[in-house]
């Protein structure tokens, strides 16, 4: 493969200083914004190359949605899962409670907003049958498809989430008083708040991203852990909503399916070819990380990986 990671991060990390790290919670306000680390799994040659911070640990953020929509569909099945949360895009900010109100939806528009992702999670914590410790579930699964047993549970994000989260409170509540959460707000609200708060690197997310190029096989393995199905439904999703507004613009200018965190955490799924984790904190006003994207284009556009 010809392609110079270190300079490319070396181009795109100035980038950097037109974005601001998140300090809306404000354990990720002390993240040094000048980092940027890149790791690619290359489904054909079975290899990760990276550069940069790769291996720095990072808050994983709205990536977590990815896993618990992952999580959610392996069991309780897609249908069932598309029963209580939408596919459409919001037009709105991922945290605004605007969305719901104007739509007059009987659901969340999609599970990657905070709304949807916090209904997608509730599933989880309702389905009492086999689920007891929903987060110590979750972060099992995470380990497992991001093939990373080191990933942990950051209890300084994790109560800083908690702490500051009331407009995450405010979509839960308005979730169960219009009778679309069935399960208690408040531990969907807490394995929520953990599930956003667990450190990974970019390799965990390069693997993550290779599992659903892979179509649901870990390929370090030769194993399915989610079904081919779940697997397509999700990078559909991550094309169409993964980026909030900028999904559009994203689609066009890198044509990958990728899915954001305000930790500054990008992971992307190139069909059959690439699984991709990106690190750089600071972001744009849309919470996508501003070096971690022109990184991601530089790259799509050097491997050819636009889906279109
Ligand atoms: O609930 C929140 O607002 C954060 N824990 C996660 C938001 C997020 O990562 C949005 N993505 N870019």
């Amino acid at each position: 493969m010809n392609l110079n990671l270190n300079a490319l991060i070396a181009k795109n990390l100035p980038n950097q200083l037109e974005g601001k790290v998140a300090s809306y919670i404000p354990a990720l306000a002390q993240v040094n914004p000048n980092q940027l680390g890149i790791a690619l799994y290359d489904l054909k040659n079975q290899q990760i190359i990276e550069a940069g911070d790769s291996e720095v640990r990072f808050a994983i953020e709205s990536i977590s949605k990815v896993i618990t929509l992952l999580w959610a569909i392996k069991k309780l099945g897609l249908k069932e899962v598309f029963n209580y949360v939408g596919s459409r895009q919001t037009g709105f900010a991922f945290n605004s409670i605007l969305n719901m109100e104007i739509n007059k939806d009987e659901h969340p528009l999609n599970p990657f907003v905070n709304v949807g992702a916090i209904m997608t999670t509730s599933l989880i914590v309702e389905d009492k049958q086999a689920c007891v410790h929903p987060f110590e579930e979750i972060l099992t699964f995470a380990k497992e498809i991001c093939h990373d047993p080191d990933i942990y549970l950051d209890d300084t994000i994790y109560h800083s989430e908690k702490r500051t989260g009331d407009l995450n409170r405010s979509l839960a509540y308005y979730l169960k008083s219009e009778k679309m959460m069935i399960a208690e707000v408040e531990p969907s609200l807490d394995t929520y708040f953990k599930q956003c708060s667990i450190m990974v690197t970019t390799k965990s997310l390069a693997n993550l991203g290779a599992v659903l190029a892979n179509d649901g096989i870990k390929p370090w393995d030769g194993k399915r852990i989610i079904s081919s199905e779940s697997a397509t439904a999700t990078k559909s999703l991550m094309m169409t909503t993964g980026l909030y507004n900028q999904s559009g613009t994203y689609s066009r200018l890198i044509g990958v399916p990728t899915k954001s965190g305000v930790g500054g955490g990008l992971v992307s799924a190139a069909p059959h070819k690439f699984g991709i984790g990106i690190f750089s904190p600071a972001l744009n006003n849309e919470g996508n990380s501003v070096a971690g994207l022109t990184l991601l284009e530089d790259v799509a556009n050097k491997l050819d990986l636009n889906i279109f």
